[in-house]
């Protein structure tokens, strides 16, 4: 079963000096299960393929198709939707909540969502991630980068998407802790979930089952 769908997808940035072709005619197709590295020079569009099929981004033409659904035409709040229920995101800056605790950033998405026992759920899902409960009291400048990150991507998880995503998970954390939180993420793909991650990291991508190499905004 095909989760994403990318057909002719370009997406233009029009600037006052001109405009840059961010991608250039994608065309791509990822089933149901599959673990994707996405890799390719600084500038090659990979955080804008990532955002495009996040949702948190439009492409200027072609076609997306998330799950069963045309992505094309939607408003901003069936959008929103789409992310909430379908895409978890992981980012190189972990993007937690700064006055929010590890627990609080984990129950945060399903709260927005109206999730009922969010916290029992949550302190199952750091578990699963392997952070310390006592952890979980946590506000995430008192938390290393890599349980900044197991927390970034139990909240990731957190109304069971299909589909994660993650814009160089591993960028700001050493090669030790790198590959604690790639082995999480293969875990995570084995339990049934589609992750797609950008890196510039070979070994990143030596955890992956398929690699896009983009150039210049086109799929090598
Ligand atoms: N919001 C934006 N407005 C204008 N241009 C943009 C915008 N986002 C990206 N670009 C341009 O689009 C191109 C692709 O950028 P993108 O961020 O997708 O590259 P990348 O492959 O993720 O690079 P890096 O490895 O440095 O993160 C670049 O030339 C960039 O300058
Ligand atoms: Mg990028």
């Amino acid at each position: 079963m095909k989760v994403v769908e990318l057909v002719e997808v370009t997406k233009v940035y029009e600037l006052p000096r001109g405009s840059i072709k961010a991608l250039d005619n994608v065309t791509a197709s990822i089933e149901a299960g599959e673990f994707i590295s996405v890799m390719g020079p600084s500038g090659s569009g990979k955080t804008t393929l990532l955002n495009i099929i996040g949702c948190l981004d439009v492409p200027t033409s072609g076609e997306v198709i998330i799950g069963n659904e045309k992505v094309n035409g939607l408003s901003d709040d069936e959008l929103t939707k789409i992310r909430r229920d379908k895409i978890g995101f992981v980012f190189q800056q972990f993007n937690l909540i700064p006055t929010l605790t590890a627990l609080e950033n984990v129950e945060y998405p399903m709260i927005l969502k109206g999730v009922n026992g969010h916290e029992k759920r949550s302190k199952g899902f750091l578990r699963s991630v392997g952070l310390d409960e006592q952890l979980g009291e946590n506000k995430p400048n008192e938390l290393s980068g890599g349980e900044q990150q197991r927390v970034a991507i139990a909240r990731a998880l957190a109304n069971d998407p299909d589909i994660i995503l993650a814009d160089e998970p591993t960028g700001n954390l050493d090669s030790k802790t790198s590959k604690d939180i790639m082995q999480l993420l293969k875990a995570t793909n084995e339990r049934g979930k589609t992750i797609i991650v950008v890196t510039h990291d070979p070994l990143v991508a030596g955890y992956t089952s398929r690699t896009f190499r983009l150039v210049d905004g086109r799929v090598m």
